[in-house]
């Protein structure tokens, strides 16, 4: 799992996890800076790597460094949740058509890193959460499933971001399940399980 965040989705999922009836576990989680998610991680026991932007020479070797971090755990899948940055093309190439993406919109509306605020300042009534594939653009990558959120006259962005997440939990536990126990069938443009 790739994080920046306070690791919530992530606590979800290491909760999931811990159910041996749940068809998935989380192999490790690499962050690109320390954050509430690494601490999560570690109070869970996972391996945990920090794969920071400052400590490489540019954007390039910064790419292969977080491909080689994670593919030292040989995921099936792999989940970003709150993860800032955009991943680059060596990371795409080895683990395309296996990364899942949250995002607290439904997209295609309100992309990017300021959904929950854009969703406001646009006057929605509705926005909500998304899990796709991931693919080369930002938060373009076929669709697996969202769910609604109504907004309420007297939401901000912290409130509407937490019911936001709390159905993003909901939704990406259900995902990891899925993907890992039917698989998923892209055309590059729609995505179903299979
Ligand atoms: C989620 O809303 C995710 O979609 C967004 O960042 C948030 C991460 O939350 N990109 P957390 O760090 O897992 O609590």
């Amino acid at each position: 799992m790739l994080a920046s965040g306070t690791g919530t989705l992530l606590g979800a999922l290491i909760e999931a996890a811990a159910d041996p009836n749940y068809p998935a576990r989380v192999a490790a989680v690499v962050v690109d800076r320390d954050c509430r998610a690494r601490q999560v991680a570690e109070v869970a026991g996972l391996p945990t790597t920090v794969v920071a932007m400052a400590d490489h020479a540019d954007r390039a070797a910064w790419d292969r460094a977080l491909t080689d971090a994670v593919a030292a755990h040989e995921p099936v899948l792999v989940v970003t949740a709150g993860f800032m940055k955009i991943l680059g093309p060596a990371f795409l190439e080895r683990f395309g058509g296996a990364i899942v993406n949250s995002h607290p919109a439904l997209l295609p509306s309100f992309p990017g890193a300021h959904a929950v605020g854009d969703a406001l300042a646009h006057g929605v009534t509705v926005t909500g959460a998304t899990v796709h594939l991931v693919d080369d653009g930002v938060d373009t990558g076929p669709i697996l499933t969202q769910a609604p959120v109504m907004i309420s006259d007297s939401d901000d962005e912290v409130s509407l971001h937490e019911r936001i997440k709390s159905v993003e939990r909901v939704l990406l536990v259900q995902v990891v399940a899925k993907f890992v126990t039917k698989g998923v069938v892209s055309d590059g443009r729609k995505a179903r399980f299979s």
